[in-house]
C-alpha cells in the first residue's frame, strides 16, 4: 500500500496554494481513503520529496501540521505513522467520563491528584449559586483511557450540598464520582451546560498529559445540574485534541 500511497501523491505545480498546504491535504485525504491505515507508516520525507519534487523542509512542514492536526504521529527513531481516529464525543448526552469511555469499549482508569475541602472562588461561587464565604470541596483527576492519559479535570462540589463527602473515604480513582453522587446522595443528573474552547497546553498540563508544552487542548467547562435544577458541580476537563473529537447533533 506505501507503494500505492507515494504513487498517488501528485501536486499541482499551476496551484495559487502553497506546496506545503496541497501536500498536507493530500497526504489527509489519501489516509481518509484508507491508503494508509491506523498504525501504518508514512513513506519517509527523502521519499515523499523524491516523489513530488518539492524540497524536504516543505515535506516536513506538511507532515508537521498533520501532527499537530492529530492526523500522524511521530514516534523517534522509528519514523511517522498515521494516528489512531480520534475518539467522538456525544456533546448531547449528559455521560460521566466512565461511562463515555466504557461506551468506545476503552478501559476507563482515574489517578487522583488531590481533593480538599477550600473556600469558593467567585467565579465558581456564581455558577454553582454559593454564597461568597462558603466551602466547595475541590478534586484534581487524570482520566485515562486504555491506561494512556485522556483528560485533566478539576471538580468543584458544593460542600453543604455534600456533608460528610470526605469522611466517605470513597476511592476515587476506582469509584465514578457520578456513580458515588448517585448513590450515597441521591442526585439524578438532569443537564448540564457547557463551553468548549481551545487552547495550548501549560508546562503542567502538558506533563500530565503526556504530550509536549504547547501541545492543544481542547478546554471544556461543565456546570451540572441535579433535582429541581440545582447546580451539582462545576468542572473545567482538559482533553488532550490529538485523541478527543467532540460530536454534537444539530437540530432545526
Ligand atoms: C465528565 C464530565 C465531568 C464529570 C465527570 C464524572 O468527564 N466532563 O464534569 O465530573 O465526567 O466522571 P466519573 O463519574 O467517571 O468520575
Amino acid at each position: 500500500m506505501t507503494g500505492d500511497f507515494c504513487a498517488q501523491l501528485i501536486l499541482q505545480a499551476d496551484s495559487p496554494l502553497p506546496l506545503y498546504y496541497q501536500l498536507q491535504a493530500k497526504i489527509k485525504s489519501l489516509i481518509d481513503a484508507g491508503f494508509l491505515g491506523c498504525g501504518d507508516r508514512l513513506p519517509s520525507e527523502r521519499e515523499i520529496a523524491a516523489q513530488t519534487q518539492v524540497n524536504r523542509l516543505t515535506v516536513r512542514q506538511a507532515i508537521t501540521a498533520l501532527v499537530n492536526e492529530g492526523v500522524l504521529t511521530r514516534k523517534r527513531g522509528l519514523g511517522t505513522f498515521v494516528a489512531p481516529p480520534k475518539l467522538e464525543h456525544g456533546l448531547t448526552k449528559l455521560t460521566s467520563f466512565t461511562e463515555d469511555m466504557h461506551k468506545r469499549g476503552l478501559k476507563p482508569s482515574t489517578r487522583v491528584l488531590s481533593l480538599a475541602v477550600q473556600p469558593v472562588e467567585k467565579k465558581v461561587s456564581l455558577l454553582l449559586g454559593l454564597g461568597a464565604h462558603e466551602d466547595v470541596i475541590v478534586i484534581e483527576r487524570l482520566r485515562l483511557a486504555d491506561d494512556k492519559p485522556m483528560a485533566f479535570e478539576v471538580a468543584h462540589l458544593p460542600c453543604r450540598r455534600f456533608p460528610g463527602f470526605l469522611a466517605l473515604r470513597v476511592d476515587l480513582a476506582l469509584a465514578s464520582l457520578y456513580d458515588t453522587l448517585r448513590l450515597h446522595y441521591g442526585i439524578e443528573f438532569t443537564r448540564a451546560s457547557e463551553t468548549l474552547e481551545a487552547r495550548a497546553a501549560s508546562g503542567r498540563e502538558a506533563e500530565l498529559l503526556g504530550i509536549p508544552s504547547g501541545a492543544p487542548l481542547l478546554a471544556r467547562e461543565r456546570t451540572t445540574y441535579g433535582q429541581g435544577d440545582e447546580p451539582i458541580e462545576y468542572v473545567k476537563s482538559l482533553y488532550r485534541a490529538d485523541r478527543y473529537r467532540f460530536m454534537y447533533e444539530v437540530i432545526k
